[in-house]
């Protein structure tokens, strides 16, 4: 089997709805269930035997230890983290405490276990860490892509926390021979997104009748990704990925901030449009700026693509059409994480071991 970290998060949980979609190799979860944990997204996975979830917090040495000696999985991929810049720059002390602290006590518990595998499972094991292209700092309008070189330039507490457990990890292959891969990717979107982000929010606020809120000029520029197409990037790396290699992933699809509302507008037009006939731009709305923005993030993806043969699937203009349709037709599980139900899904509907 494998161990998911933070496997009830976006990214996490669309990875483990895709692998158990494509394979019957278990996944064992573990979770801290902060507020961005959501088991109504795993809901398809309550009585599959393939899915074992725990409740717990990577920076607990003694759970983990349990689990791994009990387990025995051939692979970790840690997506576990405090993710949203904006709560980062509020507070950042959860941030240090789970994707610094936490992801060494992480590193800590898997360097006991892979000292005590031997033959062909200690071969054969990898520890994946997801990454995000955010570590770079951010690019000149003309500056080229950041590349895997690309020195680290970390900008907000979230950023900088997780170049910190970047830093971590490869210290752990050079010094302690740890297998490790680390994966640096740009923004996703998709399905099951937090709408604290930027186009789940969008999409929500926008049927809600709510302003748009779009920071500073919205000529902010991000490279999307479509979560699908990173997941299966990460199935990738793990599969043939050289360990102590990192592999920057990306949609090879730069927008600015204003462009993406534009178009998450002109689809809500077309596929729901408002009683009134007029357009959901109407409601954007030009908000103060984040402290310490970054102006872009590109990614050169051109090493992944070269070395192991992944290129996106989807464009962005499949990718987005296929996320406004999944808001429209998933009206639950938005109004769930609106008014916070979500959080009781754990307890009603899923068993926890
Ligand atoms: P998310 O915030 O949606 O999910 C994070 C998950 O981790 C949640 O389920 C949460 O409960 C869990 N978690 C938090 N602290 C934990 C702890 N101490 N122990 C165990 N579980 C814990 O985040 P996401 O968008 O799914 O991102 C997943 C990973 O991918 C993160 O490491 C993030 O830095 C990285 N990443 C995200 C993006 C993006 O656009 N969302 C892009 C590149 C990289
Ligand atoms: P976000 O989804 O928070 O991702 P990140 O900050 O990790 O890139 O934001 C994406 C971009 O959208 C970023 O430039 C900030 C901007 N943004 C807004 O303009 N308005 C919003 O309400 C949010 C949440 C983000």
């Amino acid at each position: 089997m494998i161990l998911i970290t933070g496997g009830a998060g976006f990214i996490g949980a669309n990875f483990v709805l895709d692998w158990l979609a494509g394979r019957d190799e278990a996944v064992l979860n573990l979770d801290k269930l902060t507020y961005a944990g959501n088991m109504e997204t795993l809901a398809s996975l309550r009585d599959d035997p393939r899915h074992i979830f725990v409740k717990g917090d990577i920076g607990d040495s003694a759970l983990v230890a349990g689990l791994l000696a009990r387990h025995q999985p051939r692979a970790i991929v840690n997506f576990a983290a405090e993710s949203h810049v904006d709560r980062s720059i509020h507070g950042p002390e959860d941030f240090i405490e789970t994707n610094i602290v936490g992801t060494f006590r992480l590193l800590e518990a898997v360097r006991a276990y892979w000292n005590g595998l031997e033959g062909e499972a200690r071969a054969v094991f990898r520890f994946l860490h997801v990454s995000t292209d955010e570590v770079y700092g951010s690019l000149a309008p003309t500056e080229a892509a950041f590349t895997e070189t690309h020195r680290y330039e970390p900008n907000s507490p979230y950023s900088a926390s997780k170049a910190a457990s970047d830093h971590l990890v490869r210290a752990y292959h050079h010094t302690y021979g740890l297998p490790v891969l680390t994966t640096n990717c740009s923004n996703n979107y998709g399905p099951y997104h937090f709408p604290e982000k930027l186009i789940p929010l969008m999409i929500v606020n926008a049927l809600a009748g709510k302003p748009l809120p779009v920071y500073g000029d919205g000529m902010q520029v991000r490279d999307w990704l479509y979560v699908k197409d990173h997941c299966c990037a990460i199935r990738r790396v793990l599969e043939a990925g050289q360990p102590g290699e990192v592999y920057n992933v990306g949609g090879w699809n730069e927008k600015p901030n204003i462009a993406i509302v534009n178009i998450v507008c002109d689809l809500l037009d077309e596929l729901r449009p408002k009683n009134d006939g007029g357009s959901y731009k109407t409601q954007i709305t030009y908000v103060k700026d984040r402290p310490g923005h970054d102006r872009r993030y590109a990614i050169d993806a051109s090493k992944i693509q070269r070395e192991l043969g992944w290129k996106p699937a989807e464009t962005f203009e499949t990718g987005i059409r296929k996320t406004v349709q999944w808001y429209l037709a998933n009206p639950d599980w938005v109004a769930h994480v609106q008014s916070g139900a979500y959080r009781d899904w754990v307890q009603t509907q899923y068993a926890t071991s």
